[in-house]
């Protein structure tokens, strides 16, 4: 993705490794929209914590964040006993899983690199396997999110608003995104469409993240509080819906995505609105049964209670001045509040997965994608 610095614009991938130096580089996405800088982590516990603190964030993204974590790690490994290394690679390896517990993408990236660690005979060979394999999981991510967009952008046509919620772009991806592939690639076709954006409370994704993504791309949008949806799809006003997901089981369709999601759905169908979701390879689970066995994230009620952001500058209306964040308390100061992460829409609710092998019903996924990825 491309984004405009000092009047320039610069490519620059979610995340990437530093072979020299054995870093992890994260886009620092707790900083935007109003500030854009990157952030090494120096060991795998400083890669799992950037994880778990939303350093970096969005399924595909801390896929590829823990893939190179367990290449990290690995490197870091000094000795040349395969015990050791055996032992220590599989604390690496829970570490990072346990960072956070929705998105399947970092248990999947992780397996796949440790299966390409498998046939190494060395410490150092294994070490090599690692970085290798880590980088192809990032370099597939970015070639499943191309992909998506060539799929996707056949459902999109002049004269339509899409809705999205959350944030499924570039930043929640080493490039590109899942949700926003289709709308990026309709827009180089020359397509003129509108998209709303959840705000996505109450971390406030959508307006923090798809918004800035969606403006350095020249897309034509707008926010729109969570609860507007139900309002806009009954004055004809959305004629789509694309979201990303968090995982996505193949034995029966259900999706889990960021809190809201179901809701989407819900109000989706009731309007005859078809409903998407667009996913990488690396978000499906193949093993788990039932949607209601998706660990769902708890977070902080700190997180309702409160919202964050800059004060705005006297005069300047619409942009946030040069200080730093501040939190304010929103709620009532005795009240306490819950804080689920995500939810799961059930698999009728879902018109269909875009995919980067084409676009799947629900309930086809084992049967078409099973054995490809
Ligand atoms: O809590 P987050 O920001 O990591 O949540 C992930 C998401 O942004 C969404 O659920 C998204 O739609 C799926 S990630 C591609």
């Amino acid at each position: 993705m491309n984004v405009t610095l000092g009047g320039k614009k610069k490519h620059f991938r979610t995340v990437s490794f530093r072979p020299d130096s054995n870093r992890v580089a994260l886009i620092d996405q707790r900083l935007l929209p109003h500030t854009f800088s990157l952030l090494e982590t120096e060991n795998f516990r400083q890669t799992a914590l950037a994880i778990r603190n939303m350093t970096t964030r969005g399924a595909g993204a801390i896929g590829a964040t823990a893939a190179y974590g367990l290449a990290q790690g690995s490197r870091a490994f000094r000795g040349k006993s395969l015990e050791c290394f055996e032992l220590h690679v599989q604390k690496v390896f829970q570490v990072l899983a346990d960072a956070r517990p929705t998105a399947v993408d970092p248990v999947n990236a992780m397996r796949q690199v440790l299966a390409a660690m498998a046939p190494g005979t060395t410490v150092a060979e294994k070490q090599e396997l690692a970085l290798r394999a880590a980088e192809v999981f990032a370099d597939e991510d970015v070639e499943h999110c191309r992909a998506i967009g060539q799929w996707g952008a056949e459902l999109i046509r002049d004269g339509m608003t899409i809705l999205t919620h959350c944030n499924a772009g570039w930043l929640a991806f080493v490039d590109i995104g899942s949700a926003t592939a289709p709308i990026y690639e309709a827009q180089s076709q020359g397509k003129q469409f509108h998209v709303l954006c959840d705000e996505t409370r109450p971390r406030s994704q959508g307006a923090i993240l798809t918004a800035w993504e969606l403006a350095q791309q020249g897309i034509p949008h707008h926010i729109i509080p969570d609860n507007a949806a139900g309002h806009y799809m009954q004055r004809g006003k959305i004629q789509m819906v694309i979201t990303g997901a968090d995982r996505v089981l193949a034995r029966t369709g259900a999706a889990a995505n960021k809190i809201g999601t179901f809701t989407k759905a819900v109000l989706a169908k009731y309007h005859g609105i078809p409903f998407y979701i667009a996913i990488p390879l690396s978000t499906i689970d193949w093993e788990t049964a039932d949607g209601m066995d998706i660990p769902i994230e708890e977070r902080s009620e700190e997180e309702v209670l409160c919202a964050w952001g800059r004060p705005q500058v006297k005069g300047k209306k619409g942009t946030g001045s040069s200080e730093k964040s501040i939190q304010v308390r929103v709620a009532n100061p005795s009240s306490h509040a819950l804080n689920p992460g995500f939810d799961v829409t059930p698999a009728e609710l879902i018109t269909g997965f875009i995919t980067p092998l084409g676009i799947i019903k629900p309930t086809e996924l084992m049967r078409k994608l099973k054995g490809r990825s």
